[in-house]
């Protein structure tokens, strides 16, 4: 299992929301987040300004079977894309272990809802 933490664009959240749901992705923890960036260093200019600190971000968290890590990565770089500075960032990690509490199952079974 893979863990994808997204920092994007609040104002892409719906579209990356919907492009989830399409690829049956249905699942995953938000929250507001607020960070640094390497702004300065790179002497971007955002709207006049070297500081894009202020754009409002979201963090999405989503635990995923292997297999379908590189669609939703794939899903995320497309949705969560403008073009402009300060798009956000995807990590990947390894999960070691998964667990749905009502049923005690663990592991690729407890992520998805069985059909
Ligand atoms: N190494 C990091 N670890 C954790 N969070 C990070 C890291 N780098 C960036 N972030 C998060 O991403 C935000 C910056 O996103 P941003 O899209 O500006 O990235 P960037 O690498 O500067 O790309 P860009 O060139 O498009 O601006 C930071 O405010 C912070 O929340
Ligand atoms: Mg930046």
């Amino acid at each position: 299992m893979k863990k994808i933490e997204a920092i994007i664009r609040r104002s892409k959240f719906d579209e990356v929301k919907a492009a989830l749901h399409a690829i049956d992705i249905d699942f995953f923890t938000y929250s507001e987040t607020f960070g640094v960036g390497n702004e300065r260093k790179k002497k971007e200019i955002f709207r006049g300004s070297s500081d894009t600190d202020f754009i409002s971000r979201l963090s999405l968290s989503i635990v995923v079977r292997d297999i379908n890590l590189q669609k939703t990565v794939d899903c995320l770089l497309k949705s969560a894309y403008t073009g402009e500075i300060g798009d956000g960032k995807i990590f990947v990690s390894t999960i070691d272990e998964s667990y749905r509490i009502r049923t005690k199952e663990k592991g690729d079974d407890s992520l998805y809802m069985k059909e």
